[in-house]
């Protein structure tokens, strides 16, 4: 899947967002508005992140509306975006399995593509940490990470 200059490309739009957090009880198992790529282009009301890596494989999500920012956890990384600023003012940890967790991975008979460090979990901690924890090329990990001004994995 992962195919080179292969770019992952999501879409975060105002209104989305809106009806992510504004807690509607409303039916939610179809969506309200049904838009083509391009129409949400045109709207201009559109950032789009493209992950500096390429592909990204997004599987976790974790909105911070406090500190206004949005974690996302995708492969051997988690990114820090800034909502105000989606392409721009965001943080990057890179967080991969390392090379004797990845050579274990692939003896076991695992596929090579899977023997990564797939972010799964982003939960609030405390005031100022999250949990996150990853496959860990089949081996899971957790780490704390610190909030705030300086980002970082404990
Ligand atoms: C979006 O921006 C483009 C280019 O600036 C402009 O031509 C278009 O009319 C704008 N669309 C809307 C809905 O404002
Ligand atoms: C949050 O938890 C982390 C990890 O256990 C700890 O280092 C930190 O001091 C805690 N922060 C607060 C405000 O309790």
């Amino acid at each position: 899947m992962a195919s080179a200059g292969y770019v992952l490309t999501w879409l975060l739009w105002g209104y989305l967002l809106e009806l992510w957090t504004g807690g509607h009880t409303a039916d939610t198992t179809h969506p309200r508005l049904r838009l083509t790529h391009k129409e949400l282009l045109e709207l201009n009301r559109t950032s789009v992140f493209h992950s500096p890596f390429g592909f990204l494989d997004l599987h976790t999500m974790l909105l911070d509306e406090y500190q206004e920012r949005l974690f996302v956890g995708g492969k051997d990384l988690v990114y820090s975006l800034s909502l105000e600023q989606i392409s721009n003012g965001y943080r990057e940890i890179h967080w991969p399995s390392t090379a004797l967790k990845i050579e274990e991975c692939i003896m076991k008979g695992k596929d090579a593509s899977e023997c990564a460090n797939y972010v799964r979990v982003l939960h609030h901690y405390n005031r100022t940490h999250l949990l996150t924890c990853g496959t860990g090329a089949f081996d899971p990990i957790c780490a704390f990470i610190r909030v705030g001004y300086h980002l970082e994995v404990r």
